[in-house]
C-alpha cells in the first residue's frame, strides 16, 4: 500500500466501511488531523441545531434506512430543514447476512431528534427488497403526513466476502442479498415513490451510493457492483424523470462511522481512522460522522439545487481528487 503522498494506486484494504453504530443525539466529533491539534469535541445535537432553517418547509421527505446511521442524520437534517419526515426501516435482522440491522429502539431514537425539530415523524416498518410493503409505506405516508416531496434512498448493506474467501454456497448467497437490497431494494423504492411525484410533476430524489461505487476495492465485489449499479440507476431515472420535473441525484461517501461493517473495537475504529487519514483522504480527518454526509442531501433536495440532476457528489474528504474527472 503506496501512501497518498507518494503514489496513487492504493486499496483502501485497510478500511473497515461503517463502525459502531452513532446515536446522533449523544456522540461526538473529534476532527483527526496532523497539522492541526486535536480539536474540542462539538456536539452534534448542537451542530444540527444550529444548522435550522427553513428552506424546505411544508415538504415530506420519505428516508430509507433511517432508524439509525447515515439515514437518521439525513432525516434529522432534513426535518431541521422544514420537512415532515416518513422513515422506512427493515428493523429485524436479515436472514443470512451476519451484520445486525436496526432495531424499534433505535428507530425511537430518530423519532424524537425529529420531534425535537418540531417536525411530524411516521414510523414505517419495511423491507425494501419488498416492493408492496413500500407501496404501503407510501399510501400510508400520503395518508398522514401528505404527498412525497422528497425521497432518500439510503437503505444499504455491507459485508466483506470476496471472490477467493468463500465457498460456492456462501458466495451465492452473500451475491444475492447485497444486490437485492442495494440495487432491487433501490429500484423498488424508486418504482414506489416515483409515480406520485409524475402526477404531481415534482420531487427531489437523492440515493447514496459510497465511494465504492466510484472505484475498486479488493474485499468486497458485491458490495462495489452494487455501488457503481446504484449510480447507473440514478442516471437513468434522471433521464426518465426530468420531463415531469423531477430531480435525481447521488452521493458517494467514504468510510462513515455506523453499523454498516458491524461492531468495531475502539483499537479496530481507531486504525481505520489512521490508515484514512494516511493513505486516503487528503482532507486531514479519518472517519467521518453520519451528519458529515447529511448537508449534502439536503442542499440536493432543496430548491438551491433545482437545475441539478444526474449527478454524483463525492463526500470523500478529498479521495475523490484522485479518482473522478
Ligand atoms: N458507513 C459507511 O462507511 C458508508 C460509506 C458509503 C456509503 N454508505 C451507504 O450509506 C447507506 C447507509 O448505511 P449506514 O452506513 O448508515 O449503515 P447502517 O447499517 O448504520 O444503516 C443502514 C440502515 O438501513 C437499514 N436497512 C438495511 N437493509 C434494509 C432493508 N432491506 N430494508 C429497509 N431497511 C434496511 C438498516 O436497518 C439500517 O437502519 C448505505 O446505503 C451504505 O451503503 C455507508
Amino acid at each position: 500500500m503506496k501512501n497518498k503522498k507518494s503514489g496513487n494506486s492504493f486499496t483502501r484494504r485497510g478500511v473497515v466501511l461503517g463502525g459502531t453504530a452513532a446515536i446522533a443525539g449523544a456522540t461526538s466529533v473529534f476532527a483527526q488531523s496532523k497539522s492541526v491539534k486535536a480539536q474540542e469535541p462539538i456536539s452534534i445535537a448542537q451542530n444540527q441545531s444550529q444548522s435550522r432553517n427553513n428552506i424546505l418547509e411544508g415538504k415530506v421527505a420519505l428516508v430509507t434506512g433511517a432508524a439509525r446511521g447515515i439515514g437518521r442524520a439525513i432525516a434529522v437534517s432534513l426535518a431541521n430543514a422544514g420537512a415532515d419526515i416518513a422513515a422506512v426501516d427493515i428493523l429485524q435482522d436479515i436472514q443470512g447476512h451476519s451484520v445486525p440491522m436496526a432495531t424499534t429502539e433505535d428507530m425511537t431514537q430518530t423519532k424524537q431528534l425529529v420531534e425535537q425539530a418540531g417536525k411530524r415523524f411516521l414510523s414505517l416498518k419495511a423491507d425494501i427488497r419488498d416492493l408492496a410493503a413500500l407501496k404501503n409505506a407510501v399510501a400510508q405516508t400520503n395518508q398522514q403526513l401528505g404527498a412525497i416531496d422528497i425521497l432518500i434512498a439510503n437503505a444499504g448493506i455491507n459485508s466483506n466476502v470476496g471472490f477467493t474467501t468463500t465457498d460456492e454456497t456462501a458466495w451465492k448467497n452473500h451475491w444475492d442479498i447485497v444486490t437485492d437490497v442495494n440495487v432491487i431494494g433501490t429500484a423498488n423504492t424508486l418504482r414506489a415513490v416515483t409515480p406520485s411525484m409524475v402526477e404531481r410533476k415534482t420531487g427531489n430524489i437523492v440515493i447514496v451510493s459510497s465511494t465504492f461505487g466510484r472505484q475498486g476495492n479488493g474485499t468486497n465485489p458485491a458490495y462495489v457492483a452494487s455501488k457503481w449499479s446504484v449510480i447507473g440507476l440514478t442516471k437513468a431515472a434522471a433521464i426518465e424523470l426530468s420531463e415531469f420535473g423531477i430531480t435525481v441525484n447521488a452521493i458517494a461517501p467514504t468510510a462513515v462511522r455506523t453499523g454498516l461493517g458491524g461492531s468495531q473495537t475502539e483499537q479496530q475504529r481507531a486504525e481505520s481512522n489512521e490508515w484514512l487519514q494516511a493513505n486516503y483522504h487528503q482532507l486531514p480527518v479519518g472517519l467521518l460522522e453520519p451528519e458529515d454526509i447529511a448537508g449534502t442531501v439536503v442542499f440536493l433536495a432543496s430548491p438551491a439545487a433545482k437545475y441539478i440532476t444526474g449527478t454524483t457528489i463525492d463526500i470523500a474528504a478529498g479521495a475523490n481528487a484522485r479518482y473522478t474527472a
